[in-house]
């Protein structure tokens, strides 16, 4: 029996320019071009056109080499950066149809306070390192309209142990923790308002190889149990095929092939994700 998914969040045609641009700049780059920069201008066009639905409780993959585009894409969808053009529609927003990128700033901040958690490669971009473990989450929990300090004090707890960071560390300053335990205080932080979408860069590029497995576990008990649907970015094919149940192939701002994750590591269908996949075999 299929059962009818619903869209948490609705991304069309995001396009991001770097540069003055030119009417030109989208139909003069992307993968058939071979370059994200424009040959008239030299905008460099960072997302080109991206679009795609993620389904509630669903973790879609973003893959692609390096400076395909991805971060960009996530920056975009958190209000770090504004988008040139597109829509994006959060189910949780304006009953699914206003456009977040046409909102005011207040409409945005609200939206990302309460409707989204970010993970960034570098723990320190999502956690202040001269803030206990504990005071990070509670951070989180203030901007979601959370105030009662025994509330936070206890959700934090919760949160820090979901997480496995220990207890005791709680009260300790993340500066002194190692990076896969900052990037677990960062993940903690990112659920702290117990958004519908969780979005990922790189969470576990630059970590050991032991320490990568047991934070992509934990990521996949954290979507199970909870059910948030996830926006996972890598480069890394590896990451991509433990998570994601359908994925987005990245190349030179634009999505090149889109699948059940299983569809697209079996049978890829362009040139650029044969290569991806074989390099990684
Ligand atoms: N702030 C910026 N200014 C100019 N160019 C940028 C900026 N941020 C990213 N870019 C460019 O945009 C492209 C996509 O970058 P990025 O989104 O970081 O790719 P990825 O995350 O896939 O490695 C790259 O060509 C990069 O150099
Ligand atoms: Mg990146
Ligand atoms: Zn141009």
């Amino acid at each position: 029996m299929a059962v009818e998914q619903e869209i948490v969040l609705t991304v069309r045609n995001l396009s991001k320019l770097y540069g003055p641009g030119c009417p030109d700049c989208l139909s003069l780059t992307g993968p058939e071009a071979g370059t994200n920069i424009c040959p008239r201008c030299h905008t460099i066009v960072a997302c080109n056109g991206v679009s795609f639905e993620l389904e509630s409780g669903e973790i879609l993959g973003i893959v692609g080499e390096s400076g395909s585009g991805k971060s960009t894409l996530v920056r975009c969808l958190y209000f770090d950066e504004d988008a040139t053009s597109g829509e994006c529609c959060f189910s949780a927003f304006g009953d699914g149809r206003a456009n977040a990128f046409a909102q005011t700033s207040q409409a945005r901040r609200y939206i990302r306070n309460h409707l989204l958690g970010i993970v960034y490669q570098n723990p320190l971009m999502g956690i202040k390192p001269h803030f206990t473990a504990g005071g990070n989450v509670a951070e989180k929990l203030l901007t979601a309209d959370v105030y009662n300090v025994s509330a936070i004090r206890q959700r934090a707890a919760a949160l820090l142990e979901r997480t496995e960071v220990p207890l005791a560390r709680m009260d300790d300053f993340p500066a002194h923790f190692s990076g896969g335990m900052q990037q677990r205080v960062q993940i903690a932080k990112a659920l702290a308002n117990n958004p519908p979408v969780l979005l990922l860069d790189e969470v576990t590029t630059g970590l050991d190889v032991s320490v990568q497995a047991r934070v992509l576990d934990l990521i996949k008990e954290i979507q199970q149990d909870l059910g948030i649907a996830m926006l996972v970015v890598s480069h890394d094919l590896g990451v991509i095929r433990i998570l994601a149940d359908r994925t987005a192939v990245m190349q030179h701002g634009q999505v090149l092939e889109f699948g059940l994750t299983d569809q697209i590591l079996e049978d890829p269908q362009h040139r650029y994700t044969q290569l991806l996949v074989h390099s990684t075999l």
